[in-house]
């Protein structure tokens, strides 16, 4: 209400950031945040650097916007660090990238035990390196009574092989007569899911300029408002985040029925 009358009057770009968190706070936060991580190479790129220097300069923007999610009190950000597909990148850069979560956790637990961030992932473990594995282990078994912000990674993950393995899961209970085909509902199938645990999303960003899923949550984005930015993530920032909240609010999410005047 307070954010309505202001804004009316007040154009946004001349508040200060905190004052346009305080306005953002006034009005519903989404509870999950999803983020496409794209444009680590194209930023490494226009800087003569190599690509991984672009994955490391993400890596650091993922601490921002952590701290920053957990400012705001977004109760889960999942990030898409690494998909099914990314195998298929030179050896050297999946090596850099599995190496990234280590560098990450080991230097970022303190501050996240200390904002009481809860570290999770979805995505398949087992094809990881041993260190990468040992490193989110390690990071979700310390954090795992925090009760914040869920930091949730998306590694090794793809929207279609979790819907397969969710699949088999229903299939499994039905031929050992825990389940019948009656009982797969939309419910079921949400619970068969890695993000089971997680509310839905109801924001979804991509970075870059590339207007597409690349295999990301695609039965939990059904209803999720989609932000796409120019912005290559190493450049992403607070500001970034505010003004994709901020948009969100402004929208009418309709669920396919009618809300508001139309509904009179
Ligand atoms: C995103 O940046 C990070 C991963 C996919 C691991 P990219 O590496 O895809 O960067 P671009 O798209 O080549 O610029
Ligand atoms: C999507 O980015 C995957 C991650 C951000 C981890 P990509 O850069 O791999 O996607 P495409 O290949 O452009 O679709
Ligand atoms: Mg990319």
């Amino acid at each position: 209400m307070l954010k309505k009358l202001f804004s009316k009057q007040i154009n946004m770009d001349t508040l200060s950031v905190e004052e346009r968190v305080a306005l953002a706070k006034s009005e519903p936060i989404p509870a999950h945040v999803a983020i496409i991580m794209d444009g680590n190479g194209r930023w490494a790129k226009k800087r003569a650097m190599p690509r991984v220097a672009g994955h490391h300069e993400g890596m650091k923007t993922v601490q921002k916007i952590t701290r920053f999610a957990s400012d705001l009190g977004i109760q889960a950000l999942t990030v898409y660090a690494f998909s099914t597909e990314n195998w298929k990148r030179p050896k050297a850069e999946v090596d850099f990238l599995m190496r990234l979560p280590v560098e990450f956790l080991g230097s970022f637990l303190p501050e996240m035990m200390e904002r009481n961030v809860r570290v999770e992932m979805i995505g398949n473990p087992e094809l990881l390196p041993a260190h990468t594995q040992k490193a989110l282990y390690d990071a979700m078994e310390e954090t795992k009574h925090n009760t914040g912000l869920v930091l949730n990674f998306a590694l090794n993950y793809g929207s279609r092989a979790e819907i397969i393995d969710a699949m088999k899961g229903m299939l499994e209970k039905v031929q050992e007569g825990e389940l019948t085909i009656q009982d797969i509902t939309e419910e079921c199938v949400t619970a068969h899911l890695m993000t089971a645990h997680l509310p839905e999303p109801d924001l979804l960003i991509r970075t870059s300029g590339e207007v597409r899923l690349s295999n990301f949550m695609l039965w939990q984005l059904a209803y999720t408002e989609l932000w796409f930015t120019d912005t290559l993530w190493p450049d992403f920032n607070e500001k970034n985040l505010l003004e994709a909240i901020e948009n969100y609010q402004k929208r009418n999410r309709r669920y396919g029925g009618l809300k508001g005047e139309e509904t009179t």
